[in-house]
């Protein structure tokens, strides 16, 4: 990769952190971020993080040293927190060394965060926060570092914005801790921004699902290139006993489906039949199962087309090296500029 001394310079503490060429981390994308992509961002100066969202201790097994094989960089696992095997999933990660988990999808539970930095080979700890309370807990609960991940993002999602969110959190805690930017994020020009702001570095997911090295579906990715910013809308959630986490994605016959998803599990638990925890499971399932059809079959029209704001900046199917370098020229051009 080309000098890019100032942006490099911004992002020094998330290098030094991340073991990285760039502090670019492509974030974990169910069924995209496997071994092809994780190895190639790594391989190309970013940070890969497989994704482990749907998998059982045995696949992660295999999908870590499948990674490993392609990759000597560093690379990340995420868990989703509530994984019901989400403990044999971190001794998984332990046993295979792997250097950086993120827990995703809700506050770690308890004993989580000291067994993947415990255990024999002790791995940082990376975590999503909601709110900067939320942010200051995590932090004193162990997490090395912190995402602050905007409604503009691909997948689930809260409900502030990137900017509202750089704004609140950076001020307060950039200065001590390793905070990591994402959601909506498109070119360099924006990065350049966070950096600025006291961010460590940024992490992208729906500027990397089409790159060449993604192994999503042909369809998958033409969808994404027609697409504008508009057509990635939140899911809208039908009962007010079924909270559900909103997710992005590209509006098709699929997010219909959704709505009608959560109308058939409501009843369910209207003939309590179900437990929440059960219920809202139910609904994690579904997404996981859409979004595989969308990604792997490439039934775009029932499966889930996950995707932030930025996908109307993409345009055409690039390599990761090209992608990353574009977004590190960017970042130095505007830094320049200043
Ligand atoms: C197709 C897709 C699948 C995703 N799956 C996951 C996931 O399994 N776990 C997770 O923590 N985040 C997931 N995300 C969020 C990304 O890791 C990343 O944080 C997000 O895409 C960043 O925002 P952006 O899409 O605006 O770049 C997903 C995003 C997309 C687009």
């Amino acid at each position: 990769m080309k000098n890019y001394t100032r942006t490099t310079g911004l992002m020094q503490r998330g290098i030094d952190f991340l073991g990285s060429e760039t502090a670019i981390l492509c974030g974990a994308m169910s069924w995209v971020s496997e071994r092809n992509l994780v190895s190639a961002i790594s391989n190309a100066g970013g940070f890969g993080v497989i994704a482990c969202g749907a998998m059982d201790p045995d696949l992660l097994d295999k999908e870590i040293a499948a990674t490993r094989a392609l990759t000597d960089k560093p690379f990340g696992v995420n868990l989703i927190t509530m994984h019901p095997q989400l403990f044999d999933l971190i001794e998984v990660c332990e046993k295979h060394g792997v250097g950086h988990v993120v827990l995703a999808g809700g506050i770690p539970p308890k004993g989580s965060v000291e067994a993947i930095k415990g255990g024999a080979n002790p791995a940082k700890v990376i975590c999503f926060a909601p709110t900067l309370a939320l942010a200051k807990k995590l932090l004193r609960s162990g997490a090395d570092a912190l995402v602050i991940e905007g409604m503009e993002a691909g997948g689930h999602i809260g409900p502030v914005s990137t900017s509202v969110l750089a704004q609140e959190m950076l001020p307060e805690l950039a200065e001590e801790h390793l905070i990591f930017v994402a959601g909506g994020i498109g070119r360099g020009h924006a990065i350049a921004g966070y950096l600025e702001m006291g961010a460590a570095g940024v992490q992208l997911g729906t500027r990397f699902a089409c790159a060449t090295e993604s192994i999503a579906h042909a369809d998958f990715k033409k969808a994404f290139f027609r697409a504008s910013a508009r057509d990635a809308v939140a899911s809208i959630q039908v009962d007010a006993r079924l909270p559900v986490i909103p997710v992005r994605a590209l509006k098709n016959k699929g997010t219909e489906e959704f709505t009608a998803k959560q109308r058939e599990v409501a009843a369910v638990l209207d003939r309590e039949e179900i437990a929440m925890a059960e219920a809202q499971l139910q609904i994690e399932h579904y997404w996981a199962g859409a979004l595989r059809r969308a990604v792997i079959d490439g039934d775009v029209e029932n499966g889930s087309l996950m995707a932030g704001q930025s996908v109307g900046m993409l345009k055409e199917e690039e390599p990761v090296a090209i992608i990353i370098d574009k977004l590190m020229a960017q970042s130095e051009d505007a830094l320049t500029r200043r």
